[in-house]
């Protein structure tokens, strides 16, 4: 969402990505409490975050680690009450000046977007945007975004491998996100490139620093283009972008508060429902009898979108800065100290989830999955992204009899966003 590497660097480009300290093979369980360090991609791409998170849930909750060298002392929220207190107590834990655990990226200041702010300046940016998807708005998309669900998944070749991200979660995605910014159709992928340049290190990419900057650059440029000609009296289009243009309180944004909140409604909701929409084809095969429910009972897929958001918890975490000393299960944090809220623990804690890490879409308190937060930061989109996945898993049960993964994903590096990047998958049309 925000600026959000994992991986740090310092001012020589050769040293870009530096090893974290902690690696993916150390054992969860015998590894010294204070080492545990999850803001490492590798334990996350390595899928051994879980049972880190069940340790610290289970001897420390409160976990403080100070030996990362690029981000410095942080906190550990690891249990479901906790992170919902901390994330619902905007009075005392800041979103500022970042929701991620590094304070900068590549020796860049942090571009200002409404997600790392605190009210009153967050409520008047998100008001401005939120019309965009409203649910009255969504009442008018969901015929267009059927019809889109409709188009990609009648091309998916059958019988033979392909890359569901690629060709089902991004595309998919990616469209609607045109759709939200009414951004040219034809160069929508522009949209999911520049969101990858935003949430991945360069080296990741294959980029330089500078190639990053220009992409940047040019993403600025763009959008600030369709900014000035959107902006005009009587322009009532509910776009972003228009939205942004022509309301008070934001048209005059700068050019770096504009592209910082560009970033977020783009990584906001790209990266997010398309690591949902892949990873739930990937949860329905490891689970044949969870996919059997939804085929024998249609009206349950709402339930199972839940529960794959719960599963996957596309955003690991969140962070908040202490705005005043606090205690939270007898430690003591102090003003100014960095706290990660991790969502992918509390989704799986079982005070509050029994089985918590089963995949069970039709589990009694589904709905109640942190994966989209809480408070006034809670998630913008959360209905247009379930709207998505509903429309999608509607029209897979219409075409299909089962979508079978043929090998291991290919995972995301990264403690940040939590993502599938390669997914082989055979469609079994319906006989
Ligand atoms: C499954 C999909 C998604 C997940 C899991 C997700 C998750 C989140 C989370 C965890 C937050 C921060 C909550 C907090 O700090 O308490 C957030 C905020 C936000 N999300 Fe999403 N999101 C998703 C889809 C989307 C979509 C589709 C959009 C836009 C179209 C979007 C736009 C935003 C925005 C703008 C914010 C900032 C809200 C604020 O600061 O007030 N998200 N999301």
């Amino acid at each position: 969402m925000e600026n959000a590497p994992d991986e740090n660097v310092d001012e020589n480009p050769e040293e870009l990505y530096r090893a974290p300290m902690m690696t993916a093979d150390a054992d969860p369980w015998a590894v010294a409490l204070e080492d545990i360090d999850l803001a490492t991609g590798r334990v996350f791409q390595a899928q051994k975050h879980h049972e880190f998170f069940e340790r610290l849930r289970q001897e420390n909750p409160v976990h403080y680690h100070d030996k990362n060298p690029d981000i410095g002392p942080y906190w550990s929220l690891t249990k479901y009450e906790d992170i919902m207190a901390v994330d619902s107590d905007f009075q005392r834990f800041s979103s500022e000046p970042s929701i991620a655990l590094f304070d900068e990226l590549l020796g860049e200041q942090r571009a200002p977007m409404f997600i790392a702010m605190d009210p009153p300046k967050h409520d008047i940016q998100r008001g401005t945007v939120s019309p965009a998807v409203s649910p009255l708005r969504l009442k008018d998309l969901d015929q267009l975004i059927r019809s889109r669900t409709v188009e990609v998944l009648d091309e998916v070749p059958t019988g033979t491998p392909f890359n569901w991200v690629e060709t089902v979660s991004i595309e998919l995605t990616t469209r609607m996100l045109a759709t939200l910014f009414d951004f040219p159709f034809e160069e929508r992928r522009k949209l999911t490139f520049w969101s990858d340049v935003i949430t991945t290190p360069p080296i990741l990419m294959g980029i330089t620093i500078e190639d990053r900057l220009n992409h940047l650059a040019e993403c600025l440029q763009t959008f600030t283009g369709l900014f000035k000609e959107r902006q005009f009296e009587g322009n009532e289009s509910q776009d972003f972008i228009s939205l942004l243009a022509n309301n008070p309180a934001t048209a005059k944004l700068d050019g770096v508060e504009l592209l910082g909140n560009l970033m977020l409604l783009i990584v906001g909701g790209n990266d997010t429902t398309r690591n949902s929409m892949s990873a739930g084809v990937l949860f329905m095969h490891e689970n044949p009898s969870e996919f059997q429910k939804i085929k024998d009972n249609e009206s349950l897929i709402p339930s199972a979108v839940s529960e794959i958001i719960r599963y996957q918890t596309p955003l690991s975490y969140m962070r908040r800065t202490a705005k005043e000393d606090v205690e939270i299960r007898g430690q003591q944090i102090k003003k100014g100290d960095k706290i990660a809220m991790w969502y992918a623990s509390g989704n799986r804690d079982e005070s509050f989830f029994p089985d918590a890490d089963k995949f069970i879409i039709d589990r009694p308190n589904v709905r109640r999955h942190m994966a989209f937060g809480f408070g006034i930061h809670r998630c913008m989109g959360n209905r247009v992204a379930e709207a998505q996945l509903r429309i999608v898993w509607e029209e897979i049960l219409k075409r299909f009899d089962r979508l079978e993964v043929v090998c291991e994903p290919e995972r995301v590096e990264h403690s940040f966003v939590h993502g599938i990047k390669d997914l082989q998958v055979i469609a079994h049309p319906k006989g």
